[in-house]
């Protein structure tokens, strides 16, 4: 594997085609199930670890956020990562960026109207990743949906020529969705709450239940955080609130638990006629972030 700063250095003889992983590092298996997934359809593999400041809404979060590249470079290899993109701030931002982009339609509501000017951070790095390593796919988590339905849309409006991928959410052994920010949670029992309601939720998907407000009621019945942001049926296309599970959806919540916030959901799929729950990818045995 190559570790590289510069996107000059990622391109360089490339004639094949190449998958993308964004992330921000503190790798966890829900990163390298994205790289695994690279692996099934694309010659090269590039990572990119970049924790990228116009994302961070708070500074105090900025700050804090874990990382440690000699870790994560341990795992990207192991991985099948062939390329490591660690640009330092000065090569992704050498001047500040005047041009921004923002997607709206998708980016009004849950994360984008808790968190005001985090989507066009994400779109604004993303895209200067696709305009710079040019990759010919690119790997993203449904653990953060509305991401997904954002930069998918932003790569059809911008004209570039990639496929953007979703990929299940990974869990630990005992369900609670992997995040680089976990090594935070004081209170663990507290945080299986979410997962437990989603988990409800798609036990009643299976049985029949379509109506938005009672799905939601499942996952507020267990909720035991501090503060709820919202728990809300949205579609997977637009991100936006629905009434009924109709089409292609996905129940989000999003809380605080101490200083850490949290966010999960269930991907609800349209199969055929069928309504189907993604529950996503259980560990068997505690992720290498709960050794840490
Ligand atoms: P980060 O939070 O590091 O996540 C990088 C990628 O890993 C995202 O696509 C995210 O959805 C995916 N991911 C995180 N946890 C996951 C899990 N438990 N299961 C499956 N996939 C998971 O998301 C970002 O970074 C940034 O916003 C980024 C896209 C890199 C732009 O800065």
């Amino acid at each position: 594997m190559r570790i590289v700063e510069t996107p000059e250095a990622v391109r360089a003889g490339n004639t094949s085609l190449t998958g993308l992983v964004p992330t921000m590092g503190f790798l966890h298996e829900g990163h390298l199930s994205l790289v695994q997934a690279a692996r099934a359809s694309c010659d090269r593999i590039v990572m990119s670890v970049f924790v990228n400041p116009l994302q961070f809404d708070d500074p105090g979060d900025l700050e804090r956020y874990p990382r440690d590249l000699e870790r994560d470079a341990a795992l990207a290899e192991e991985a099948g990562v062939d390329v490591l993109y660690v640009p330092p701030l000065e090569v992704m931002y050498p001047v500040e960026p005047l041009t921004t982009v923002a997607t709206a339609g998708v980016t009004e509501q849950l994360e984008g109207k808790h968190r005001p000017g985090h989507f066009v951070g994400v779109a604004t790095v993303v895209a200067k990743l696709f305009a710079s390593l040019q990759p010919s796919r690119a790997y993203f988590g449904r653990k953060d949906h509305q991401q997904l339905a954002m930069v998918r849309r932003m790569a059809l409006d911008l004209s570039f020529p990639l496929a953007v991928e979703g990929c299940p959410i990974v869990r630990e052994p005992d369900g609670l969705a992997l995040s680089s920010r976990n090594v935070f949670i004081g209170d663990r029992p507290r945080a299986l709450s979410i997962s437990r309601g989603l988990e409800a939720a798609a036990d009643a998907v299976d049985q029949g239940i379509r109506d938005g407000d009672r799905l939601v009621a499942l996952v507020e019945e267990q909720l035991d955080l501090d503060t709820v942001d919202y728990v809300a049926l949205a579609d997977q296309d637009r991100a936006r609130v629905i009434e009924r599970l109709d089409r292609p959806a996905f129940l989000a919540v999003a809380g605080h638990l101490g200083r850490v916030r949290l966010i999960d959901n269930l991907p609800l799929d349209l199969v055929g006629e069928m309504f189907v729950p993604d529950r996503g990818v259980r560990l068997s045995a505690p992720s290498a972030l709960t050794r840490l």
